[in-house]
């Protein structure tokens, strides 16, 4: 029996997600979904963000019935992942910063969270903080524009190299001799352009992105919830792989997103 896996974001990040998954789960069928036009997401109030989602997820469960849903976003992961769980019984997978593994790799103790403006806030994201990190320095990085550059990167558009240097200058601290050593990719956006993070930095770091950790978190899940092999919803699935935008048809192939899951463009 195939599994069918929902991955879901507001736009195209979640591709850097699903690059892994499909590695892992050659044989799963994806429904990927980007409510492009609620994009970006970073900019949205909170309260309105959580209503606008699970009124979305109301439909998607019902028309697609997944498995597994993998919330391929952080600004939604750390809003609405407990209203979500608590409201459907399909099991959700989350993307939330990898802050655990940051405060593990860093020896400078200075570890730059680069975000939307909206994770930044969060108070998931103080949490994870407060109990994975307590004697590391964070500093939290909300840009406003780096989701969209990384949009104009995937699809080919001119790259305003200059903003993107700008945007993540801020990640950059040198204290006292100490410098940040570690910068966690906490936009699902962002590994799209880490190359040219990496070629833009004022001195080189440890990016870190979870990818391929929450790859394994949805075999896992998976394996659970199919118990080994029944889906929960145990009918023939209608479609095979297929790519929802929100706001307007769908622009790109799926074998467009695969390619640029696996390959990190950059
Ligand atoms: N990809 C989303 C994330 O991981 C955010 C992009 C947006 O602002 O919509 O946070």
């Amino acid at each position: 029996m195939t599994t069918r896996i929902l991955v879901f974001d507001s736009g195209i990040g979640g591709v850097t997600v699903l690059g892994p998954i499909v590695a892992r789960m050659p044989d799963a069928e994806i429904v990927y979904v980007a409510d492009d036009a609620g994009f970006p997401y970073g900019e949205w109030e909170a309260d309105s963000l959580k209503e606008r989602i699970v009124a979305l997820f109301e439909t998607l469960i019902a028309e697609h019935r997944p498995d597994v849903v993998v919330i391929a976003c952080n600004t939604a992961s750390t809003l609405v992942l407990p209203v979500l769980r608590a409201r459907f019984a399909c099991p959700f997978v989350g993307t939330v910063p990898a802050i655990k593994p940051a405060a593990a790799l860093t020896k400078t103790g200075i570890v730059a969270v680069l975000a939307t403006p909206a994770t930044v806030k969060r108070d998931y994201t103080f949490d994870l903080i407060a109990d994975h990190a307590p004697d590391t320095a964070i500093v939290l990085v909300g840009s406003h524009r780096l989701a969209g550059l990384a949009e104009d990167r995937f699809f080919d558009r001119p790259l305003d190299e200059a903003a993107v240097a700008a945007e993540i200058a801020p990640c950059f601290v040198d204290k006292e001799g100490q410098r940040t050593d570690v910068v966690v990719l906490a936009c699902t956006h962002y590994p799209l352009l880490e190359n040219v993070f990496r070629r833009l930095a004022p001195w080189p770091v440890s990016w870190i992105n979870p990818a391929d950790a929450i790859a394994r978190r949805v075999a896992d899940v998976a394996g659970i919830a199919t118990g080994g092999d029944a889906p929960l919803w145990p009918q023939a699935f209608r479609e095979g792989r297929v790519v929802f935008t929100s706001g307007r048809a769908a622009p790109f192939s799926y074998a467009t997103f695969l390619e640029h899951g696996r390959c990190g463009a950059g």
